[in-house]
């Protein structure tokens, strides 16, 4: 079967291996000792826990080769999960604030995705991610910077710590964006409850929700989403991890399912999750026992919810 992967960050595909051999090619010091130590870290507490590792990591990545490097093997890895589409993000912001310029990142991502489909078989697009515990105008600032690379985007995200960090203020980069012509989605409902996903469909009025799992408490926004067929990026082994969900049974992606919300299954940050795409779609089947039909309508969910053209759409549905 073969799927659209709509939720990933492209730093989160940083493996410890990579990690540890751009700390020696960059001459850089990681916080732990080797391999074993980083990896012996990956059991999180909640998201802050995470981030708080993942943005320590991102310093290996300084230079366009770097950035492409890390691109191109996360394209290898999605091919052999049955990945056709990636719509990627990139925490430009992060990497603007620890001193690497946009045209460095977005220049090695781009060379990585232009080759996408002749080199892996998959095509791409790029969604520029925002930061939302900072200030809307160090993301304004951050979108002029990737806008002046000149470097083909398809949309803007809002990614990073959730709670207590309000979308309102947000609003008037994502209308901007609009108008650029791109689209817009946001990270909503993963730590917080379904008023963060209600937020940021009334003040971002973004055309996807990325995880969006705390939606199912509030059966008003489940009809919302459902009549309206707006997408949630779901990330089960991420909301597993990072203790959105008390363990696999409780995750509630059959639920969505069973409620006909335009759910996807994608990995978030694999490297920092246990796996790609193929494994979040082989640990729902083995926790849910989900049937090949509904398997069949996470893969056409994930096509519908792309932002592929409808006759791109078509084709891959057929
Ligand atoms: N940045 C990278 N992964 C993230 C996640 N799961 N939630 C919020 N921000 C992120
Ligand atoms: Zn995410």
């Amino acid at each position: 079967m073969t799927f659209a992967e709509l939720h990933l960050h492209l730093e989160g595909t940083l493996e410890p291996e990579h990690a540890f051999q751009l700390a020696e090619r960059n001459h850089i010091t990681l916080p732990w000792r080797d391999v074993d130590d980083l990896r012996s870290r990956y059991d999180y507490g909640c998201l802050q826990d995470f981030l708080d590792i993942y943005y320590a990591n991102m310093e290996v990545l300084r230079t366009g080769e770097d950035f492409a490097e890390l691109t191109d093997a996360y394209l290898a890895r999605a091919a052999k999960a049955g990945v056709v589409r990636a719509e990627v993000f990139l925490d430009v912001q992060a990497h603007l604030a620890r001193g690497v310029s946009a045209e460095t990142v977005l220049g090695g991502v781009s060379e990585a995705l232009r080759e996408s489909e002749s080199n892996h078989g998959v095509s791409s697009g790029l969604i520029v991610t925002f930061l939302r515990h900072l200030p809307a105008e160090d993301a304004e600032r951050a979108y002029d910077q990737a806008l002046a690379t000149g470097v083909e985007l398809l949309g803007i995200g809002l990614c990073s710590s959730e709670v207590g960090f309000p979308a309102a203020p947000f609003a008037p980069l994502w209308e901007r964006a609009r108008a650029d012509g791109l689209h817009t989605v946001a990270h909503a409902g993963e730590e917080g409850d379904a008023s963060y996903v209600w937020e940021a469909l009334r003040d971002l009025k973004v055309e996807r929700v990325d995880h969006g799992i705390r939606a199912m408490e509030d059966p008003t926004l489940v009809a919302h989403l459902r009549d309206n067929r707006i997408p949630l990026t779901a990330c089960p082994l991420s909301n597993v991890r990072l203790k959105a969900v008390p363990s696999m049974a409780a995750h509630p992606l059959s639920a969505m399912l069973d409620a006909g919300l335009l759910v996807t299954v994608n990995s978030d940050d694999p490297a920092y999750f246990g796996g790609y795409l193929d494994d979040n779609i082989a640990a729902v089947c083995s926790e849910f026992g989900l049937t090949e039909l509904q398997v069949a309508t996470l893969a056409n969910n994930s096509i519908e919810a792309s932002f592929l053209s409808p006759a791109e759409k078509a084709q891959l549905l057929s």
